[in-house]
């Protein structure tokens, strides 16, 4: 845990240590509350994060408060729906054809988004169709919180670009914001997934032995970090930390070192994602259907 504190202008706590980052999730007062406070650094990280991550005065469900009743339930909701797909995808069905033609192809860097956003599109709206306008609308989305290139995230936002970006989604999905999050954010996890599973794919003595599920094990990629914000002062593990210090839990490392595995859906806890079945099995019904069809 590494605290940078400059009173009046940063208050960031950054751990990457994998079972720090599993306690702190644990601790109650460590949360998705996001009160917008000083110091400076703070405010302006977290108003880019919730104008990007809001639409119509609205949260996305991944920065909303671990005490939201409406968020758990629909976490737990969209779970059910989405397990009860997990054993059918996990088969490689026809569905998945876009997505197993690209892991077969020997094109390095062929895109693979639109396919991926189709995908998971499908799950929110039976009529769901991407297309190059919403792969780039969703790439907008997942640059414009965290991108060192602050003025375009600005530019973004008060030219308008953004909430277009946002009210096309969002109109694909019938406004659920978990929606606009899956096929706007959570896709570039996929997408991420996907090219390490080619990776592995393209060896053909490892595709030859790898079992589905290992494969799909092996490929799954985290989000670089998750925010989160303390409601009072503390300490944990020895760092003391006061009411709004920032905390930059950085799971996309710490759930590539030994035991921290669970970190990629932050499986077992209040804030875990709802698709952490499904996606594997996606995953493996990918690598299934590739690995089994003939070659050409
Ligand atoms: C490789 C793919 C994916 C990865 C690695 C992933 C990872 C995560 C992680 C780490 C969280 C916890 C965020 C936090 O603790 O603040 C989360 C939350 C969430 N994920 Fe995923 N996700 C993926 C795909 C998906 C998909 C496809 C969907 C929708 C179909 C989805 C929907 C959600 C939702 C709604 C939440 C918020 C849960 C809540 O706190 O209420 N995710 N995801």
């Amino acid at each position: 845990m590494k605290r940078t504190r400059i009173p009046g202008f940063t208050d960031v706590i950054q751990v990457d240590d994998s079972q720090e980052i599993i306690d702190l999730n644990r601790d109650v007062r460590i949360d998705r509350r996001f009160d917008l406070r000083w110091p400076i650094l703070n405010w302006l990280i977290l108003k880019r994060a919730l104008n990007v991550l809001s639409f119509g005065g609205h949260r996305f469900p991944t920065v909303i408060a671990r005490g939201s009743t409406s968020r758990a339930s629909a976490q737990a909701k969209l779970g059910a729906a989405l397990d009860a797909q997990a054993a059918a995808v996990r088969q490689g069905p026809e569905e998945l054809e876009g997505l197993a033609a690209w892991l077969r192809s020997s094109a390095a860097d062929a895109p693979v988004g639109i396919a991926v956003q189709q995908v998971v599109g499908r799950l929110f709206s039976p009529t769901f169709t991407a297309t190059q306008e919403s792969w780039d609308a969703a790439k907008m989305l997942v640059t414009a919180p965290r991108s060192p290139n602050v003025l375009r995230t600005v530019w973004w936002i008060l030219s308008g670009k953004l909430g277009r970006a946002k009210r096309l989604l969002a109109g694909m999905v019938n406004g659920d914001l978990a929606g606009v999050n899956g096929i706007g954010i959570a896709a570039h996890n996929i997408v991420n997934s996907l090219g390490q599973m080619k990776v592995l794919y393209s060896d053909p003595a490892v595709r030859r032995t790898l079992s589905a599920e290992e494969a799909a094990r092996r490929s799954l990629m985290a989000p670089v970090s998750l925010l989160r914000q303390a409601s009072s002062d503390g300490e944990i593990r020895g760092c003391p930390f006061s009411k709004n210090s920032l905390f930059v839990l950085a799971i996309g490392k710490a759930s590539k070192s030994p035991g921290g595995q669970s970190l990629v859906f932050m499986d077992d806890s209040w804030s875990g994602c709802p698709g952490s079945r499904w996606v594997p099995a996606m995953l493996e019904g990918v690598w299934k259907r590739a690995a089994s069809s003939v070659q050409p």
